[in-house]
């Protein structure tokens, strides 16, 4: 074959995978079966090895991955993010309607009405026809780069059909459907990996993932329901939804123009009943003005376009009986009430226990054993009580009596003023709360250690093998390979045997070594630091940049970095007071963890040092909630502290609109000096 013909040969079998791929993911109605399918893109694979060069970037075999992303780029949206605002009843839907009418001094309005897609937003932006960028809907302004792995989304086209623009955004929900979904925690099971909470939850992880032949597999769907074009190609947003059907893009057949009102609550009540059988989870109605001259004249808030709105479905709810209550000790401590109840069927899966969340909680409610109770599921795994059916409760029952001491160590609890829950205090030797700090260091958001989910280190504790998160990095081959155990799943309450064989082992160990490369926030959080949470971790990692820096800070420092309070700087200071802390870190440090902020991390949150040794407060309001956000970010990128309350700390003020008096006052006081954004701006500028 000369390499014309094979340029010929590759352009035609893209192109006629393409449309079978059309055909089969976004029409529903193939043409010709897997076999065939198979033998087209086999041909095309082996092709394309031949001559790489003649890759075509909307080459179906992009649909399987392979390229590993270490970090996804942030790029900032070229139109911001927005969210919709949410209402829960016909009222407030009817107030939505009043206050539309009366801003377009109208009687009536066309809606249009979509599900309302529980995934995750994704923006996708065309040229020519072309997918060339899928970004994340991230902090609304920026998100992140992952359009390798969006690319294995099979219903995203990844050349458009017809008569599209040259320059196209859209914007869509990314979704697991459910089989996918059972499918993926299963395997996470049997692999003794945690599981995913939700489907969104597990979308939203797949995007993320750095193989994009993982992703592949997760079988990910898209639908679209927003258009960007530079000049306007149509009149209605219904007509914006038929242009991206013939462009090629998967929308949702169940989209309904509604003249007015009322027949907007007919189909949201046609969807609260029928939204059970949908093979992928929807959480309400978008409600959505369909013209576009409409739509512009009634512009946006700063958070959320006028024009839409959201209605959400009330979570299901079920009646059953509390059977007793058995107490949980977390990683921390903490003591954690859990109602059993009687098993009862709720959204799609069977009901056992439900969070009962601490003691007040439970005295508020007036729970008692025996009580008939309503269960809802939230985002949770485990659902949650909501209220108690006092009708029907025994006469004779006793008010819940909450336990005195540890059920697993049999210290004494104790509950701190002010605070909500009872904690055992016998961090060192309470096993629970050893093995959950344990699991909270390998899990997926700290060190990410895979194939080591809650039964693993169970067995790995009982054996002695780790009692300290350091252990992880001492496991050998040796210490691992033949262990066998059965062990009773506490979410199931069934058996399940784990064995650690060869291969077993040899990823643990690989996914070990690998913990090595996680950046310095996320080891932070891994340490599992009191009221440290993930977003705490960062803005740490970012403000101190090494381990050093933060040991060495006082208290002062420590709040003046944003958003970190007296609750969380007292923790960090008591768990630095502890020699064998100061003794995990070193060991830690000495193994290869990352300590500090790599430079590329660096180069991304330093612009200069122009600010070093100065503090602002940002107040009052700016032109836009995103302007606020880039100034505060500025501050620290060029070397300041950025502080949440006027204090003698402060070097400036940055003072929007309407500044509250009683900061104004405190801050003249104090004698520090209010400057105006531009003022700030100035302070920057770069001299070259
Ligand atoms: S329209 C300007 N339509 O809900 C806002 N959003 O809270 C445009 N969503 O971030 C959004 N289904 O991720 C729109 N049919 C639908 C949707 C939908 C799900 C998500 C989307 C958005 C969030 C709004």
């Amino acid at each position: 074959m000369t390499f014309e013909e094979a340029h010929e040969k590759i352009s035609a079998l893209t192109k006629q995978i393409n449309e079978h791929n059309y055909r089969y993911y976004i029409l529903d109605s193939p043409l010709i079966g897997d076999y065939e399918f198979d033998m087209l893109l086999n041909e095309l694979i082996s092709l394309e090895k031949e001559y790489p060069s003649l890759i075509l970037p909307d080459s179906p075999t992009q649909r399987v991955g392979g390229e590993i992303t270490r970090r996804f780029q942030s790029v900032k949206h070229s139109n911001p993010m927005l969210s919709l605002a949410n209402t829960y009843s016909e009222n407030e839907l009817e107030d939505f309607d009043k206050r539309t009418k009366n801003a377009l001094y109208l009687d009536e309005i066309e809606y249009v009405c979509e599900l309302k897609y529980d995934g995750v937003a994704i923006s996708l932006i065309y040229e020519n026809g072309v997918l060339q960028q899928a970004i994340t809907r991230g902090d609304g302004i920026q998100g992140d780069d992952v359009t390798v792995n969006v690319k294995t989304i099979r219903s995203i086209p990844l050349r458009l059909h017809g008569h599209f623009p040259d320059k196209l955004e859209v914007r869509g929900e990314i979704i697991m459907p459910h089989d996918s979904f059972y499918v993926l925690n299963e395997e996470k099971e049997i692999a003794g990996e945690s599981k995913f909470a939700n489907p969104r939850n597990a979308a939203a992880g797949s995007l993320k993932l750095q193989n994009s032949s993982e992703v592949a597999k997760r079988n990910l769907d898209c639908f679209l329901y927003f258009v960007y074009t530079d000049t306007p190609l149509y009149n209605t947003h219904y007509e914006g939804l038929c242009a991206l059907k013939t462009w090629g893009f998967k929308v949702s057949p169940h989209i309904r123009t509604c003249k007015n009102i009322e027949e907007v609550y007919t189909f949201i009540n046609q969807w609260d009943i029928e939204r059970k059988s949908l093979p992928f989870d929807i959480d309400g109605v978008v409600i959505k003005v369909n013209k576009y001259n409409l739509q512009d004249l009634l512009g946006y808030t700063a958070k959320n376009p006028r024009w839409a709105i959201a209605y959400k479905y009330k979570a299901e709810r079920v009646l059953t009986s509390l059977l007793d209550i058995s107490y949980q000790v977390g990683r921390t401590g903490v003591i954690t009430p859990v109602a059993n109840l009687k098993p009862v069927l709720l959204a799609g899966s069977v009901v056992k226990r439900a969070s009962l969340h601490n003691a007040d909680f439970i005295s508020e409610m007036d729970i008692r054993i025996d009580d008939n109770v309503y269960v809802e599921k939230g985002g949770e795994i485990i659902p949650k009580i909501v209220a108690v059916e006092q009708s029907k409760r025994h006469a004779e029952a006793p008010p819940v009596q909450f336990i005195t001491h540890c059920p697993a160590c049999n210290t004494l609890l104790i509950r701190n003023e002010g605070e909500a829950a009872y904690y055992c205090h016998n961090l060192k030797e309470c096993p629970p709360q050893i093995k959950g700090r344990l699991e909270h260091f390998i899990s997926r958001k700290a060190m990410d250690i895979e194939g080591l989910g809650e039964g693993r280190i169970d067995i790995l504790f009982e054996k002695g093998l780790v009692r300290n998160i350091t252990d992880f990095y001492r496991l050998t081959y040796n210490d691992l390979f033949g262990i066998e155990k059965m062990y009773v799943n506490e979410q199931d309450n069934k058996e399940r045997f784990v064995a650690f064989r060869e291969k077993t082992v040899e990823n643990l160990l690989n996914a070990i070594e690998n913990s090595k490369n996680v950046p310095f926030d996320r080891v932070l959080f891994a340490l599992g630091i009191r009221f440290i949470g993930e977003s705490s971790a960062k803005k740490i990692a970012v403000h101190f940049k090494t381990i050093d820096a933060l040991l060495k800070a006082d208290f002062d420092d420590l709040i003046a970095v944003g958003d970190i309070g007296t609750k969380i700087a007292e923790s960090i200071f008591s768990y630095f007071s502890d020699a064998s802390n100061l003794q995990t870190i070193d060991n830690l440090r000495k193994v290869g963890l990352h300590f500090q902020l790599s430079d590329e991390e660096l180069n991304e949150t330093t612009i200069s040092e122009k600010l070093k040794g100065m503090t602002f407060l940002v107040s009052g309001t700016f032109s836009t909630p995103e302007r606020r956000k880039e100034i505060e970010q500025l501050i620290e990128k060029h070397g300041a502290v950025r502080a949440t309350s006027v204090s003698k700390k402060l070097s400036f003020i940055i003072a929007g609109e309407n500044m509250g008096p009683a900061k104004l006052e405190k801050a003249k006081k104090a004698n520090i000096p209010i400057i105006s954004e531009q003022d700030f701006l100035n302070l920057i500028e770069t001299d070259e």
